[in-house]
């Protein structure tokens, strides 16, 4: 994870692996309709909108370092030579991290359509991120811990 993170995250190292990977797939289900709960309050309450993006993005941190603390040290460990494609996936992470810590404090001061158009952005870039990790990285996580 890159530097700009200043909070402790909590890492629980005694979940089991294949429960851990079956939370995190739970957990992008949660993550990928908050944008759009967010963009339809966008018009009328711009600050419950973006309210939601934040309590979103807190857990989207926690989530990535969460990855990247327990799925790629067992890739690192028990597939490093497949282990390229899984490292380009969470780089994905800092481009999620920039918009969380930079684009998204400034969201209450832009015109609504650049906010919607930002918030879009987002949340297709998320959607892009789950599906490649769902696709790439958790089936290899899952096969190299059973
Ligand atoms: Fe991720
Ligand atoms: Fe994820």
């Amino acid at each position: 994870m890159n530097d700009n993170f200043h909070t402790v995250h909590r890492i629980n190292f005694d979940e089991p692996i294949v429960e851990m990977v079956a939370r995190l797939e739970r957990e992008h289900q949660d993550f990928r309709s908050k944008p759009e709960t967010s963009l339809s309050m966008l018009v009328y309450n711009r600050d419950g909108s973006i309210r939601i993006l934040d309590e979103l993005g807190e857990k989207i941190i926690q989530h990535a370092v969460e990855e990247e603390a327990r799925l790629m040290r067992i890739i690192m460990e028990k597939a490093r030579s497949d282990s390229e494609r899984s490292i380009h996936v969470m780089q994905e992470h800092n481009h999620v991290v920039t918009f969380i810590k930079n684009t998204l404090p400034q969201l209450r001061l832009v015109p609504e359509d650049k906010a919607r158009e930002q918030i879009t952005q987002f949340a297709d870039a998320l959607k892009e991120h789950f599906s490649e990790e769902e696709v790439i990285v958790f089936p290899l996580v899952r096969k190299i811990a059973t």
